[in-house]
């Protein structure tokens, strides 16, 4: 075994590399393999309303990984700000984060599995100096989907990893997609092993007792998988690799934990300071949010209640309330935030460009959520004045979730408070209450993304499809110019706004009846295809084009009638529409009319 072990470069202080210079490193090898380095994506998201932030560095790469052709060639390589939120409740242990960086290369059409993991056992060895003894291996054990990747197996023992350190898995583990449906495919993760003792006989990189730390993930994208679970073959092989750096700087700087390494330590101290009631988890939580806001922050985000507001106004709370738990003065946070701002300036030079502004937003929600936190106290001393004269020893669930849901008022702090005067708190009913209400604001949001029909039954579908049937017809009749400018659907009718700088004839608008009506006796098939915009665009579907979709997009076709770029949903034939008859036709304002119709 090489005496240049990683515990020996450590204690030299070889290794202790800080984050900036593993992202330099990162990305100056790729450069010099032909890879161009192309600027993270915001971390929310251009032209993409399906999805809060990005959260991974293919995401902003999705059209080109389906063969959409990228302006910088076919070997690209860049640092990009992800953030996510599924684990968010976890943070404060000794490893989740909701903000981080992911390290990335991407093979367009280009390099495939030999070349990726040459170059991953390179850059991890030899820019790294990480010993071949330190790394295991992961790779796709094969299904009825695709097949064993025995190939990249070979090119990890070529590269120097020995056998017994490769390990095949399924689907769980060695299968890679964002969400439910788009490319994907076979992955191959790298291990890094802690040195820690093994749980038992079995311990292995899939083992979740910490001895084995993921460390980069290659992902083969050659499949696309569709919404009915199918997968097919895309038109090019791809490489999608991502590595995360904060993990990486903490095991390269022999630390146990990211809230250890520059990037957190000057903060998790400076929380210690002010603490008057200290705990490690709290400390952890204002760092990560306290940074993870900022990042928000700069690129553009503000807090609100729905989507991505409620997302920031729930780490900026969270943050709030952990600073009153560790007795921190929360006037504090003007301060916090110039020193995370001298911590994080290098890698992130914005975020000194923002500084007055991220300021600003977080100390007003911060006081927003003071006065919620004062109305919330008054209504638990309400109650508990009540419940006291009851002779109650217990708080139950529902008064809990009140508390929450109308005060925003937190249960740990309900519970705090109950404690004080002698109470103790019906957890398992507040719970209860909680699953039904985030499952009700799941449903919510999934409802939000299914492009703009709220309420979706027979009868909307049809107006939808009417909707299209009534725009190529204005087309026909009135000119190209007469384009889409809103469109509103209830069950009683359609409303449809477009351009057109005249009141229409009565002979325009039966002309326009007449047309769609035929379109509807012929019973046209509908049918949706996806595609990227700008295929969409060559097959002269309507639509607008300014940057109101993503770079993937479904378009319907009505027969050879229509071609409209949608989200759906729509009916199969048009000759379930029923008869077309316009009610109306009106301003709507300058050089927009308005028409409502029904189908009866
Ligand atoms: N997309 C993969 C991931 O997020 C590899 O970058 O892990």
């Amino acid at each position: 075994m090489s005496i240049l072990t990683i515990e020996y470069l450590q204690r030299i202080g070889e290794l202790n590399m800080k984050a900036i210079e593993i992202r330099n490193k990162y990305l100056n090898f790729f450069k010099n393999h032909g890879h161009k380095v192309i600027p993270s994506a915001p971390l929310i998201p251009e032209n993409d309303p399906s999805v809060l932030f990005t959260t991974a560095g293919m995401q902003p790469l999705v059209p080109y990984l389906l063969g959409e052709k990228h302006p910088e060639g076919t070997r690209l390589t860049d640092y990009q700000k992800c953030l996510r939120t599924n684990d968010i409740d976890e943070v404060g242990d000794n490893r989740h984060l909701t903000y981080f960086e992911m390290l990335g290369n991407w093979s367009l059409g280009d390099y495939f599995k030999e070349e990726s993991v040459a170059m991953s056992f390179e850059f991890l060895t030899k820019e790294l100096g990480i010993p071949v003894e330190k790394l295991s291996v992961t790779c796709f054990a094969g299904d009825e989907d695709a097949p064993r990747d025995t190939l990249t197996a070979e090119c990890w023992k070529k590269a120097g990893i020995p056998e017994d350190r490769i390990y095949y898995y399924g689907k769980d583990d060695n299968w890679w997609i964002a969400g439910e449906e788009g490319p994907c495919g076979p992955d191959t993760e790298m291990f890094y092993d802690t040195g820690k003792p093994a749980c038992g006989p079995d311990c292995q990189p899939s083992c979740d007792c910490g001895k084995y730390v993921e460390i980069w993930n290659n992902v083969f994208m050659e499949y696309y998988k569709a919404k009915d679970g199918t997968y097919t073959k895309l038109k090019q092989h791809n490489v999608d690799t991502g590595l995360g750096l904060e993990r990486m700087t903490m095991l390269l700087q022999g630390k146990e934990t990211p809230f250890d390494t520059e990037l957190f330590e000057p903060v998790m101290e400076k929380l210690k300071e002010l603490a008057k009631e200290d705990s490690i988890e709290s400390r952890r939580i204002v760092a990560e949010h306290l940074r993870a806001s900022m990042m928000v922050i700069s690129d553009g985000g503000r807090p609100s209640n729905i989507d991505r507001g409620y997302v920031l106004r729930k780490l900026i709370r969270r943050m709030s309330r952990h600073l009153n738990k560790l007795q921190i003065d929360l006037n504090k946070l003007g301060d916090l935030i110039d020193l995370n701002i001298e911590i994080l300036k290098e890698m992130y030079p914005d975020l000194e460009k923002n500084k007055e502004i991220i300021k600003q937003v977080i100390i007003e929600e911060k006081d927003k959520f003071i006065k919620t936190l004062a109305h919330g106290e008054r209504e638990f001393e309400k109650y508990i004045n009540k419940a006291k004269e009851e002779n109650k020893t217990v708080i139950d669930g529902q008064t809990i979730f009140r508390l929450y849901e109308t005060y925003g008022f937190p249960p740990e702090i309900t519970a705090d408070l109950a404690a004080e005067q002698g109470f103790t708190i019906d957890n398992s009913e507040f719970d209860k209450l909680f699953k039904e209400h985030q499952e009700k604001s799941r449903l919510g949001s999934e409802q939000k993304f299914k492009g703009g029909l709220a309420e979706q039954n027979e009868k909307t579908i049809s107006y939808h499809t009417a909707t299209h049937l009534l725009h190529k017809a204005l087309q026909i009749v009135l000119g190209e110019h007469a384009k889409q400018k809103g469109s509103n659907i209830t069950t009683e009718r359609l409303r449809f706004d477009f351009s057109h700088p005249e009141k229409m004839t009565q002979e325009q608008l039966k002309q326009v009846e007449d047309i769609v009506n035929e379109q509807i006796k012929r019973d046209l098939p509908v049918t949706c295809e996806e595609m990227t915009l700008e295929e969409a665009r060559k097959t002269g579907a309507m639509g607008l084009f300014e940057n109101k979709y993503g770079d993937k997009v479904k378009v319907y076709t009505i027969g050879d009638f229509s071609k409209e770029i949608c989200g759906g949903p729509h009916v199969t034939h048009t000759g379930e529409l029923g008869h077309f008859k316009i009610k109306k036709e009106e301003s709507s304002s300058s050089g927009v009319r308005r028409i409502k119709a029904i189908l009866e």
